[in-house]
């Protein structure tokens, strides 16, 4: 399993397994061309490869003083392989190294991603945030 920085000739792959997150909400643009290739310029965007094949991806967004993780993605055929754990593993890693103290995670309820996301560490923030009418648990870890 290697996990690599993204780079512009990744774009065709990062978009393949970010459909997967799709989902049927006003302006959701976390599977769009523009944002994936703007993310891979900016450095934000990294992958798992596994025989040469991308199965899991991870994007990261700086705002004011917190690290957010902005998409999370395992392939259908690998997922509950450790593969989301090793790239929550270098979040919290890539959050230190650039000097932030709190790593943030934002999940729409359609995803049902609680219980992961408690099991890595994170504490489950009171407040729901609402985009478009959808509502998203916000997830905080302390770095
Ligand atoms: C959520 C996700 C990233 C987890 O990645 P993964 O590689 O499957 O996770 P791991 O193998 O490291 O799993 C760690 C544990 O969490 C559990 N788990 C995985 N996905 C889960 C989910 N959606 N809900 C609850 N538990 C989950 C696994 O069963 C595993 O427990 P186990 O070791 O007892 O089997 C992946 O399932 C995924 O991409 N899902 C679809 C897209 C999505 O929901 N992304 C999150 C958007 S914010």
């Amino acid at each position: 399993m290697n996990l690599r920085k993204a780079e512009p000739k990744d774009k065709k792959n990062i978009l393949e397994i970010t459909n997967l997150l799709y989902l049927n909400i006003p302006d959701f643009v976390w599977n769009t061309e523009r944002v994936v290739e703007r993310q891979i310029q900016n450095g934000e965007y990294f992958l798992t490869e596994i025989g040469g094949k991308t199965v899991g991806a991870i994007s990261f967004r700086q705002r004011k003083d917190k690290m957010y993780i902005e998409t999370l993605v395992v392939t259908n055929d690998h997922q509950s392989e450790g593969v989301g754990t090793q790239l929550i593993e270098f979040a919290k890693k890539f959050t230190k190294e650039k000097r932030f103290n709190v790593l943030r995670a934002c999940s729409f309820y359609e995803y049902k991603t609680v219980d992961f996301y408690l099991r890595q560490g994170f504490s489950l923030l009171e407040k729901p945030g609402i985009y478009n009418n959808h509502k998203y648990y916000r997830f905080e870890m302390r770095i």
